[in-house]
Parts: structure tokens; sequence; C-alpha cells
């Protein structure tokens, strides 16, 4: 099954799914080549990814800074190398900051995509991994999430992922070669089990996750739960928690089906583990790993949070014949892992 002549190009490599998914592409027998502008990650990051690969398998990667905006990088290393099909991670996801500044969001998220695809289209590289995310599905009415539910977006950051689905399923018709599978990715959560690698937001972290494991090392004093009257089993909101590896194994799977797959078109497939964690349940099952306590704060609702979101696995499993692994348990212990190897992330404390 290794594939070893075969090159994939990962925009966003150096983030937190991005590095992830880089250390299972090279132990799958790939050879990978990153670019990052880093505006959102460390270099520390692709260093880490070595050092989990090990000597022979760094070999395979390669690394530039630049920015999937500016064509001229990405003509650099089109012209270079012969690219069998690109993963893009590579734009910003924070909602809050899309509301507060819509324009950066279409910058980064819809220019990068758009340029991406006409540097691949003009190098003849038509095959395309595409980052999307649950956000896609708005407030869906029904749960599981199915992929072909109707699609809606609610912040200026769901509407660049659904646009960058629409202009994907765009392309796609109107040049049939072209093979494009959309990730709808559930909530990623954990890290490597080596504790070298995990995510690492710069600032105050949005999501749950991390922002747990920022009070459990002590760099928050206690976590905001947003909404403690939802109609769910203890009131808070419901999410598919994923495994961060998993996640990234299940990038693996529908890269081998989209090399293998003539016809596949413009798919999408969710990735979460279909069961459903509430956010007590998440902060229970991180202080039984870490034996710390979290403080908690009752906060009102967090305007535009759905009550519960969880996937429909079925489209991943028959198709892609991926299926997650790990369960809650895991993730916190692996979270914790990478916390407490590394409480302030890939740097070291600034004073
Ligand atoms: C969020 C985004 C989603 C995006 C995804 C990216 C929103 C509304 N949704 O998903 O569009 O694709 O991140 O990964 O922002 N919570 C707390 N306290 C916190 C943080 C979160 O109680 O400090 C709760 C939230 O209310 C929610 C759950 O934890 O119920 C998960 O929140 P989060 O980790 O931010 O993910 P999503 O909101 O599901």
């Amino acid at each position: 099954m290794a594939s070893s002549d075969q090159t994939i190009l990962v925009t966003g490599g150096a983030g937190f799914i991005g590095t992830h998914t880089v250390v299972q592409l090279l132990k799958s027998g790939f050879k990978v080549s990153i670019i990052d502008n880093l505006d959102n990650s460390v270099i520390e990051a692709v260093d880490r990814v070595r050092e989990v690969v090990g000597p022979e398998l760094s070999e395979r990667l390669e690394f530039t800074k630049g920015d999937v905006r500016n064509k001229d990088d990405l003509e650099n290393l089109f012209s270079k190398t012969k690219f069998d099909a690109v993963i893009h991670f590579a734009g910003l996801k924070a909602v809050g900051e899309s509301v507060a500044n819509p324009r950066r969001y279409f910058d980064v998220n819809l220019i990068g995509t758009i340029n991406l695809y006409e540097v691949m289209a003009k190098y003849n590289c038509k095959k395309m991994v595409f980052s999307s995310s649950t956000t896609v599905y708005g407030q869906p009415e029904k749960m599981p999430c199915v992929e072909d539910f109707e699609l809606r977006a609610i912040s200026p950051y769901g509407r660049t992922k659904l646009f960058l689905e629409e202009i994907a399923r765009d392309i796609q018709k109107a040049e049939p070669e072209w093979r494009i599978i959309l990730l709808r990715y559930f909530n990623p959560v954990g890290a490597h089990e080596s504790g070298k690698l995990g995510e690492d937001p710069k600032g105050i972290p949005n999501q749950l996750m991390p922002y747990i494991q920022q009070v459990a090392v002590g760099r928050l004093p206690e976590l905001n739960v947003y909404g403690l009257d939802y109609p769910t089993k203890d009131g808070s909101a419901v999410r598919d928690y994923i495994h961060i590896m998993d996640l990234a194994d299940g990038h693996i799977a529908a890269l081998r089906k989209l090399l293998a797959t003539e016809n596949i078109g413009c798919t999408a497939y969710n990735l979460g583990t279909g069961q459903g964690t509430s956010v007590l349940e998440m902060v229970a099952a991180f202080e039984k790993v870490s034996g710390k306590k979290i403080p908690l704060k009752l906060c009102p609702r967090r305007p535009g949070d759905a009550t519960a979101v969880y996937a429909s696995t079925e489209k991943a499993e028959k198709e892609l014949g991926w299926k997650a692994k790990y369960g809650v348990e895991e993730m916190c212990r692996d979270q914790w892992n990478w916390a407490r190897n590394n409480p302030w992330g890939y740097q070291k404390k600034k004073d």
C-alpha cells in the first residue's frame, strides 16, 4: 500500500490538524511539502514533527514559509515539484473574530483557496482534500448530521467554508477531471501520544479543550461554561469530539480514496465519532485523567451555539473504510500529556 513516490502538498501544515496529519502521511509512505505562513503557528511545530517521525522520514519532508494568497509563493512550489494531491488546511477558524473582521476571513479563506485552485489547474494537479467544518450544517434541526443535509452558514467564517464547498462543487462540475473530497470536521481535540505535538492557540483560547487545558496548568483561573439550560442530559451543550489522530487518519483514508477513484467527483464526508459528549462530561473526563480540579463559572449561552451536534459516520465508514478508534478518555489523556509537557505550548514562557 505504501506510495513512496507520491508527494503531497499540505497547506497550513504547521497548524494543529496539519502537523498531526503530516506525521501520519510520512508514516504512510508519502513525501510531504508544507507551505505555511506561520501566522497562527510556529516553526517549532514542524521541528517537532521531524522529532516524532525520526531522521529518515524527516528527509521526505520539506517546509516553505509562504502564503496561499501569494500566487508567486505557490508557483515557486509547483514549478519545482510535481504534486500528486493537495491537502488544504491553511485558513482561519475563529467564529467571533470573523464577525468582527469578515474581510480578513474572506481574504485568507476565499482568496487563498481560489489562488490555490488556479495554480493547481495551471500545473495540472487536480486532486484536493479540503478542510471543511460542521459549521456548514448551521443549527441543524435533526441529529445526527448527515452529509446530504441542507447547508447553512451563520457566521462570516461559516460562510467562507460554505462558499468554498460550493466553489469546489462548481469547479469539479465544469472540469470533471478534478477529484475533490470535502472533510467536515466535528470537534478535533487531544494530541499526539508522544506529548510532543498538540494545539497551541495564540491568545485566550475560544475552544473548550484548549481552554480547559490552560486552566489545568494554571494559565487561566476557571472555565466559563456557556449555558447550563440546554435541553440535554445535564443542561450543557453536546458536541462530537474526535481525537486528532483519528482525524489525521481520516485524511489518509480520504487521500487514498481520492488517488484510487477516478470518478469520485466532489464529495463530502463527516469526520466525527458519532458520539455526543456534554461540556460537563468533558470536564469530568479531563479531571479524572489529570487529577486536576477545573473550577467552573456559569455564564450565559454563547451566541450562535447549537444545543447538540454530532455526526453520522456511516458514509465515511462505508466509502473510506475509516472509523474513529479513540474515546473521550483517550482524548483527555493525550491532551493532558501534551499540556503538562508543554504548559506554554511550543514556546517557552515569555516573561
Ligand atoms: C466552534 C465553532 C465552529 C468551528 C469550530 C472549529 C462556534 C459557534 N462554533 O465549534 O464553527 O468550526 O469551533 O473548531 O464558535 N464552551 C464552553 N466554554 C468555553 C469554550 C466552549 O462552555 O470556554 C462550550 C461551547 O459553548 C460549546 C462547546 O463548549 O458548547 C464546544 O465549544 P467549542 O470548542 O468552541 O467548539 P464549537 O462551538 O462546537
